[in-house]
């Protein structure tokens, strides 16, 4: 053994290992070694006592021979027993001992990850690094699964007491708005939702709308952007005939949606006009049809929403203050999808559908685009892959999307949970998890630091 791997002697501590060899002197050399390094380590001499053992005391790795009987080389016993583990523990890691002869098939098990092999005779250096690598490797998946766990559970207590419209995230950041959203819903004020495009606001409205005292009364949407200024005033307050030439007489969405909610979209786009009419109504509940003197009452409760930066628009003079101070009493902020990326693949999942599923290449593209047109982007991404797969697996190229450029410091941070799952994809190699998020492995290892997260792997000390 070197001498650097006599460093922290007891680094191992808290871990069972499970040694699957029919060799004594294999069984015995692995005891003593992984003993020095303060592991449990349990042995047996076959696939049916390992087995057993396992069942008996669990245990954080497995390290298994590839033939049980001095008679048998074709490693068809090592291969059963590594598929028998994996179906009964999935997440836990497993290192294979194999000789040159058997490279290839040892190779293809482990492809999937969690799993490594060791040629015989084997290095102590490179095996305890191995061993720590697959121990941190199964730390973090089993804390992912946990917390994989924990949003699921979150998300369906959630489900149980309030309407979710079928909303899918598993996000930390997306279930406190959720959460918040359902908590807000039975007020009387009105709520305005901020966020970028396609990031999901408008179901967010409809979460407010379904979990409000008025879920059962009328709920209509105006998308202001799509209006013109006097098209708007009259979709909103209505007309009198000769209001403007060939006006007719109609009702507004006031009107129609007095007693219920009306969601106002793309907020950031109306004229100041309207703005004091909205104002005027918001305050009083009282407002004119267009042409007409007669003042009407409305009881709306109004949920407004913009991608625009409407602090920056008041600022300007574009946007009036009065009017934003009154609708923002409670503020709905829907994070970028890429603030969010636990939340990417069990959207992808959703949008699939049951005719389709993705290939694990399709998964890490998928994961690693930037997503600048977010959920709406992920959707027709999607729905496009299915259009044109001939395949129910969909894969990378099948999804056709843009190269992807990193992710700069200055974007929104990744969550805690976004960074454990990457770090689990990548077998707790960070750089590997740094790519993937689109950070660089500094940047990553500096958010690492700061939510106190680790890798067993040795820090970079000099350049990227
Ligand atoms: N968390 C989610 N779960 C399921 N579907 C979602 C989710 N978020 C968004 N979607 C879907 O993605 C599309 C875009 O969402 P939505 O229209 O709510 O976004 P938006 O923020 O209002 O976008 P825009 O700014 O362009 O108006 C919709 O088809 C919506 O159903
Ligand atoms: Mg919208």
């Amino acid at each position: 053994m070197s001498r650097a791997d006599l460093s922290p002697p007891s680094d191992l501590r808290g871990n069972t290992i499970v040694v699957i060899d029919d060799s004594h002197a294999v069984r015995t050399a692995f005891e003593v070694l992984l003993a020095l390094h303060g592991a449990r380590v349990l042995s047996a001499d076959g696939p049916a006592a390992g087995l057993g053992l396992l069942a008996e005391h669990g245990a954080q790795l497995v390290i298994q021979d590839m033939n049980f009987r001095r008679e048998a080389t074709s490693g068809a016993e090592g291969i059963a027993l590594f598929r028998e583990i994996r179906a009964r523990h999935p997440q836990l890691p497993i290192i294979l001992l194999t000789a040159w002869t058997h490279l290839e098939s040892a190779v293809e098990l482990v492809r999937d990850g969690a799993a490594d092999y060791i040629a015989k005779p084997w290095d102590d250096t490179r095996l305890m690094t191995t061993v720590r690598n697959l121990l941190e490797l199964g730390r973090a998946r089993a804390e992912a699964a946990a917390l994989r766990a924990d949003a699921r559970a979150a998300r369906a207590a959630l489900a149980t007491r309030f309407d979710l419209r079928g909303i899918v995230y598993e996000s930390e950041a997306m279930h406190t708005v959720v959460a918040m959203a359902t908590q807000v819903a039975h007020a009387e004020v009105p709520v305005l939702i901020t966020g970028p495009n396609g990031a999901g606001k408008e179901v967010l409205a409809d979460i407010v709308q379904a979990n409000s005292p008025r879920a059962d009364g009328p709920y209509f949407k105006v998308n202001l952007g799509a209006l013109p200024p006097e098209l708007m005033e009259s979709e909103l307050f209505g007309t009198e005939a000769g209001a403007f030439t060939g006006a007719r007489t109609r009702s507004g969405r006031f009107e129609a949606a007095d007693r219920g909610t009306l969601f106002l979209d793309e907020l950031g786009t109306l004229s100041a006009a309207s703005q004091a009419k909205l104002l005027r109504v918001l305050q009083t509940g009282e407002f004119e049809r267009l042409g007409s003197n007669e003042t009407r009452r409305s009881r709306v409760r109004v949920i407004a929403a913009t991608n625009a930066p409407l602090r920056e628009a008041m600022r300007a003079g574009a946007f009036r203050e009065d009017l934003y101070y009154r609708l923002n009493v409670i503020e709905l902020e829907v994070p970028p999808l890429s603030a969010r990326r636990a939340d990417i693949l069990p959207l992808a999942r959703h949008f699939l559908g049951a005719d389709f599923e993705l290939r694990p290449d399709a998964e890490a593209a998928l994961l690693r685009y930037p997503w600048p047109g977010n959920v709406r982007e992920l959707q027709n991404a999607v729905r496009r892959a299915c259009l044109l797969s001939s395949d129910r697996a969909i894969g990378a190229a099948a999804l056709a999307l843009p190269a992807s450029r990193p992710v700069s410091e200055g974007e929104p941070e990744p969550d805690r949970a976004t960074l454990e799952q990457a770090l689990a994809r990548a077998h707790g190699v960070v750089a590997q998890a740094a790519r993937e998020l689109g950070l660089s492995r500094q940047a990553l290892y500096r958010r690492m630091e700061r939510l106190g997260l680790k890798s067993e792997a040795p820090r970079p000390s000099g350049s990227e």
